[in-house]
């Protein structure tokens, strides 16, 4: 490879992050680790050499010295031990291959509290004698609405009003730097002299509250000044005691605790910390809940409560509650936030009175109501996600009643938001309403864990198109604080199996790196001492911890899929002895190898189940292997050694037990077979049985549809590609009839449905029982959206080799077809942007592909044996920076660095859609 010279040319490290957030305020990682991208635009760039330097002020707290490396990510600080509540700045500089150095680029991070025992705020709740929001009959009423979930006994059906907390203090220097550490166990939105503190929603987000919970750090020192001063918070039930489920609850009542800690210009501090002084007061929340909504009486404003110099007296006192078990930990992930905002498109009236707002797309968060109109008018919104035939909106919310309700104050227009709810829908249906609405009178605001968006995907056929904004709009309001099943009914948790099918494709459209760490925590913090993970985390207050594959699997597989995406090997190191425990518990659990546990099964199938038994123990031979692995890659060999003869015996007996000598797989389902090929079960005779089973099923009883539920779905077409059946893959994937990924979407689905069935043209609404009632039909469910990782890496044909993980080795293999005739896919990895874009122009294909400084790539260019493949318009063979590496099962290999090419092959090649 010979780098192509440019004189004008400046390389260096952009793009700096600290623990995968860029200049993070309040980390908590004694050891952060330190990523960075190399711009260089020459072909076939590499880091040679790194420096770091960290500084606290002007002292030096690690200097790395030149590191003779191509480590760009995950470099770990190796200096003096942090201190807690720290600004450090660190920069980077780097040497290219020709041993040219770079500029610096600077980044910072600061310090949190750094240990969970250092937080030493009180807890406090309102000291409350009134208990009338805690019968049921008497909410009712509040809310204006039936509700339904009320279980006395239990405590599921009722919360209380949000509380409103306050104190105010005395500052007579100036205020060189503030800093609000602040959580609760419930949700907060904190205001300081008067003004709302940082942009999180629902902070601090959904966390196992009996163990854990998150603080934010906000800087306030702009809002602080000398004299009288005033903080306080809304302090809403949210997750922690609202309906979860419609069963227990976490806790009670909802609980404050938060630090301000003010250093001022002298060197002095001090610290305000919530204590048994502070004040609370109800205020114009009425009512809040995440299932049920919010009820917000403008008439009931506290005004001026937040500045300094109001009248408190007549609040009511507050009490501090002892919670010495609760770890207090700085969120490795970014918080829930307004995302973008939705003008309506269309308004109904349905029947007299009624309005129908709708918004064009179905999302998750809540709207902006503006409205004018006598004091007094009581308007309620309610939310849906399609319409029933009379126009009014769907009722998919189970015990969920996903209202807002909203009294106004003045005869003049207001604007309401809700605080401590969220909803999943469409439509917004609106009653009470004071004369007509307008398009302005409802606005959508998009609310989610912002993560970065970085993925894109584009081809020629619009469906396709449309199939992959509806996995991303599906990921958005989906990725609420936890990765969750759907965000409009009584569910909104979560579910492991859905989350694990899910995080490649979720990988590909968002950096998901800090939010699985997040949530992995969370799985942590539901397994028991023997070993045991919930099958949802964190897990639903009152339920019984059981063993239930493959969901609980999910412990091993997201680390896996974490590192193989980000090159993150901590997320294996920090869990590997919980996840071994796993394994250990599931090896004893079962019967001879044999899986005996619960089971969702391949949830959402059609036609035959497939055996709880025999997913169980596929999936145990795969996460054991999956094991073995990771010792392989944390240098453990006996352990390698252990796991992979675990993971032999387990295929043997899942071979004794499910597959015949004749090589039929027990059950004869889509997902049966799709599972024992996947995880490579079968000895090669019996796999060549299974895929000939696996096709004509697809072909004969199915018309060349599937019939896999969430698991069988997440694998089939990868199945089909791994093993020369790219045509039927392609054939499942354009499919346009139900059950298909694509009939949604000719249906002017926006999201992804939970159901293949969810709503059939000549059928209307899916219809059933039990677990599968009318309710259970979400159109907002990601699991079926398990395509997308198919679709980026076979059709766009961008992938990892998982030999050099995190995208340090690409591998660009788009295989075209589907009668499509161009594709385009985006990646945005730790090492920047890699582009795979193919098109066909005539019989030849053009494949653009970029690869980012400090990687290598092996492509694949389809093509037929012997097709002179020109690189930038010479043979590619004697391309710069173009290494030939013969030709393999329809393509020819080469292998590349960095940098951008263009590929044309000039002569047809096999797979190609001109040909079918
Ligand atoms: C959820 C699923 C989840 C499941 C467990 C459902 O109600 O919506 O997505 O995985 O429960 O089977």
């Amino acid at each position: 490879m010979k780098n192509q010279s440019n004189e004008t040319f400046t390389h260096g490290a952009v793009d700096l992050r600290t623990e995968y957030q860029a200049n993070p305020l309040g980390i908590d990682e004694n050891k952060p680790r330190f990523s960075w991208v190399i711009r260089d635009l020459r072909r076939g760039a590499l880091q040679a050499a790194f420096q770091v330097i960290v500084r606290s002020g002007n002292q030096v707290v690690w200097d790395s010295g030149q590191q003779v490396s191509d480590q760009s990510n995950h470099v770990e600080y190796q200096g003096t031990a942090l201190h807690p509540r720290t600004r450090y700045d660190w920069s980077v500089r780097i040497w290219d291959a020709e041993g040219k150095e770079s500029d610096w680029s600077t980044a910072w991070f600061e310090t949190g509290l750094m240990a969970p025992g250092a937080w030493n705020a009180p807890w406090i709740q309102a000291k409350r004698d009134d208990l009338e929001f805690c019968d049921p009959a008497v909410q009712d009423k509040v809310f204006s609405l039936p509700f339904k979930s009320a279980d006395p006994k239990t405590g599921g059906g009722y919360c209380y009003p949000v509380a409103y907390l306050r104190t105010g203090f005395t500052l007579d220097k100036t205020v060189a730097r503030a800093r609000l550490y602040a959580t609760a166990l419930g949700a907060y939105e904190f205001h300081c002299n008067g003004k709302r503190v940082g942009d999180d929603v629902l902070a601090p987000g959904f966390t196992q509250y009996e163990k854990r919970v998150q603080y934010q750090t906000h800087d306030v020192t702009d809002l602080l000044h000398p004299g009288a001063n005033a903080i306080g918070a809304l302090l809403g039930n949210a997750w922690y005691c609202g309906t979860i489920s419609g069963k227990e609850k976490y806790g009670s009542q909802a609980r404050l605790s938060a630090q301000l800690v003010i250093d001022f210009v002298d060197g002095t501090s001090v610290a305000v910390n919530t204590d048994n002084t502070w004040k609370w007061s109800r205020g114009p929340i009425a009512f809040s809940d995440i299932y049920m909504g919010e009820k917000y009486d403008a008439r009931l404003e506290l005004d001026g409560w937040a500045p300094p110099g109001y009248d408190d007296s007549a609040w009511g006192e507050t009490e501090s509650v002892d919670l010495p078990a609760l770890a207090v930990v700085a969120p490795p992930a970014a918080p829930l936030r307004r995302i973008s905002e939705i003008k309506a498109v269309n308004i109904t009236q349905p029947k007299p009175g009624v309005w129908v707002v709708d918004l064009g797309q179905n999302m998750a968060g809540w709207e902006r109501l503006k409205v004018a109109g006598p004091a007094g008018t009581e308007i309620a919104l309610r939310h849906g996600e399609m319409l029933t035939p009379d126009g009014t909106i769907f009722d998919n919310l189970w015990h969920a009643k996903a209202a807002f309700i909203v009294v106004k104050k003045s005869d003049a227009e207001e604007t309401f938001e809700p605080h401590f709810t969220y909803f999943g829908f469409r439509y917004v249906q609106i009653t009470g309403f004071p004369g007509e609405p307008t398009l302005d009178t409802i606005t959508g605001i998009v609310i989610n864990s912002d993560l970065p968006e970085e993925g894109s995907f584009e081809c020629s056929e619009p469906l396709l198109n449309r199939l992959q904004q509806n996995i991303v709009w599906t990921q958005r309001a989906n990725f609420h604080s936890v990765p969750t099943d759907c965000p409009q009914r009584s569910e909104r948790l979560g579910w492991a199996g859905d989350a694990f099918i899910f995080a490649r494709t979720a990988s590909f459209n968002m950096d998901i790196a800090a939010y699985f760490t997040k949530w992995l925590q969370d799985m942590d913090d539901t397994q028991d001492e023997n070993g045991l993970y919930s099958d949802c985390a964190p897990r639903i207050p009152g339920s019984a911890l059981k063993l239930s594959a493959p969901w609980a699997d999910a412990a091993i597989i997201c680390p896996w899929t974490i590192y193989l995406c980000y090159g993150d090997k901590r997320i294996l190191e920090n869990r590997y002895e919980r996840m071994r425990r796993y394994l250990d518990y599931r090896c004893a659990a079962s019967d001879n190898l044999t899986y005996n546990g619960y089971s969702w099964g391949d949830w959402l199938n059609v036609a035959r189940n497939t055996s709880a038994e025999l997913l169980g123990t596929a999936f145990f031979a795969y996460i054991t292997g999956l094991f073995a692995k990771m010792a392989v890659v944390l240098g453990k060999s006996e352990d390698a050694l252990k796991y992979g003869q675990i993971a032999s015996k387990i295929r043997e007996r899942f071979n004794e037990e499910f597959v015949t000598r004749s090589g039929r797989v027990c059950g004869e389902t889509q997902t049966a077979w799709v599972i024992a090929l996947q995880f490579d079960l079968l000895s090669p005779e019996h796999r060549k049985i299974a895929l000939a089973s696996l096709v004509g099923d697809i072909e004969r009883p199915h018309g060349n549809h599937t019939s896999c539920g969430f698991i069988g779905s997440a694998y089939i077409n990868h199945v089909l590609s791994d093993n020369g059946r790219i045509d039927k893959a392609y054939q499942l994937l354009m499919q346009k009839t139900n059950n298909s990924w694509l009939y949604p979407v000719t249906q002017g689905a926006t999201t992804i449905w939970e159901r293949w069935d969810g709503w059939i043209h000549e059928k209307s609404f899916h219809r059933g029982a039990g677990f599968h009632h009318d309710h259970m039909n979400s159109f907002n469910h990601y699991a079926f959206g398990t395509i997308g990782d198919w679709i980026y890496q076979k059709v766009a044909g961008i992938d990892i080799d998982n030999q050099a993980p995190g995208y340090k080795r690409i591998l660009i293999a788009p295989q075209p077809g589907g009668g499509l005739t161009y594709a385009k896919g985006t990646c945005e990895s730790i090492y920047g942007t890699i582009v795979s874009s193919w098109q066909l122009e005539g019989e030849s294909l053009i494949l653009d592909v970029t690869i980012p400084p400090n990687t290598t790539a092996t492509v694949r260019v389809p093509s037929a044996q012997g097709a002179q493949v020109t690189e930038g318009g010479v043979p590619a063979a004697e391309a710069p920076g173009v290494e030939a590496r013969g030709w393999e099962s329809g393509a020819a290999v080469y292998h590349i660095g960095a940098g951008s090419y263009r590929f044309t092959t000039p002569q047809a090649f096999a797979g190609s859609p001109a040909k079918k």
